[in-house]
């Protein structure tokens, strides 16, 4: 993993157009998040309302992705996921489409290689990918390996990708590894459960054979076009993400509204279950001890039977 200090001004900033420096000034540099997922919808929808076909609308998407990209790593923000391409993509939308966007794929990555090397952004992929026509994957290994050795921005694309698959393969990958296991020590599955393999199977386990085992989760995900719903990505990492949709169709998001959305983001109060600041410290003001404030919970509750009263 790429190490980023927290602490450490962005040396990049200057590149910045002067409409996001004055976002960026917004906001506390101390708190840009680890990792950004975005759901890039609207394509067909800002194709739709200038009467072009879908497929301009995937081409303009392309250019989002690359500026969006580019703003990224000048904040030096270290992990940043598209959703490019799903299963249910694949599956369900016509083929001349699904081969379009193959297309589309192949030619942006041999198109921006040059400038994801001078951003010093480093290409990985999460997915089904083996399943994609040999060509793409060609490519997609000759990106990976061209920028592997930058040390800024990670710039995951999601290809043939469904988080629902993503549990099964990882589901997969643990009981292959199991009876790997079992077949070289010359026991069985079951002695090994019973010797503690079970108890070894935690969420940190299944974390680790998921295709994001080598990121942190997403502090932030971002939709565009307004769509209320995540769409079978990331289930099992954003299970504490902060969500913003915006109504802006992905061709028409550059990197001043990834700006705007951790602007917001850094507004949000982050509680993982917990309590703020705020709430904690006034716990430990008040509750001298645990029968106290069991006494003060009988005075104050009205009993079930004098609310019914009422
Ligand atoms: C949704 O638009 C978006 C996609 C199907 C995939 C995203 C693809 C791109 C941004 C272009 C290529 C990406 C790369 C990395 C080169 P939609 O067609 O579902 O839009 P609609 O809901 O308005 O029809």
């Amino acid at each position: 993993m790429p190490s980023q200090s927290p602490n450490r001004v962005p040396s990049r900033l200057h590149e910045l157009s002067p409409e996001e420096q004055s976002v960026y000034r917004q906001l506390d540099p101390t708190k840009i998040p680890q990792h950004v997922a975005i759901i890039m919808d609207g394509n067909g929808r800002w194709a739709g309302k200038r009467a072009l076909k879908r497929f301009l609308g995937h081409q303009q998407g392309a250019e989002s992705v690359q500026y969006v990209v580019e703003t990224a790593s000048r904040i030096d923000l270290p992990f940043l996921t598209l959703y490019a391409f799903s299963l249910e993509n694949n599956l369900r939308r016509p083929k001349a489409e699904v081969s379009f966007l193959m297309k589309l794929l192949k030619s942006y990555l041999i198109g921006n290689v040059k400038r994801m090397n001078d951003n010093n952004v480093r290409m990985a992929y999460i997915g089904r990918t083996h399943d994609l026509p040999t060509e793409v994957q060609e490519t997609m290994q000759w990106a990976m390996e061209s920028t592997a050795k930058n040390t800024g921005t990670t710039l995951t694309l999601a290809l043939n990708y469904g988080a629902r698959s993503e549990i099964v393969d990882a589901v997969r990958k643990i009981l292959t590894g199991l009876t790997a296991d079992a077949h070289a020590r010359g026991c069985s599955i079951e002695d090994l459960l019973g010797a503690g393999a079970l108890d070894a199977l935690d969420e940190s386990s299944i974390g680790r054979a998921l295709y994001t085992a080598h990121m942190p989760d997403p502090d932030l995900i971002v939709r565009t076009s307004g769509e209320q719903r995540i769409s079978n990505f990331l289930l099992w990492q954003i299970a504490y993400a902060e969500i913003f949709v915006t109504d802006r169709l992905w061709p028409d998001f550059r990197g001043i509204h990834l700006l705007e959305a951790l602007a917001d983001y850094q507004r949000r109060d982050r509680r993982y279950g917990g309590l703020n600041d705020t709430h904690s410290d006034e716990k430990i003001d008040t509750l001298q001890s645990v029968s106290e404030l069991e006494s003060e919970i009988a005075t104050e509750l009205t009993p079930p039977h004098e609310l019914t009263r009422r």
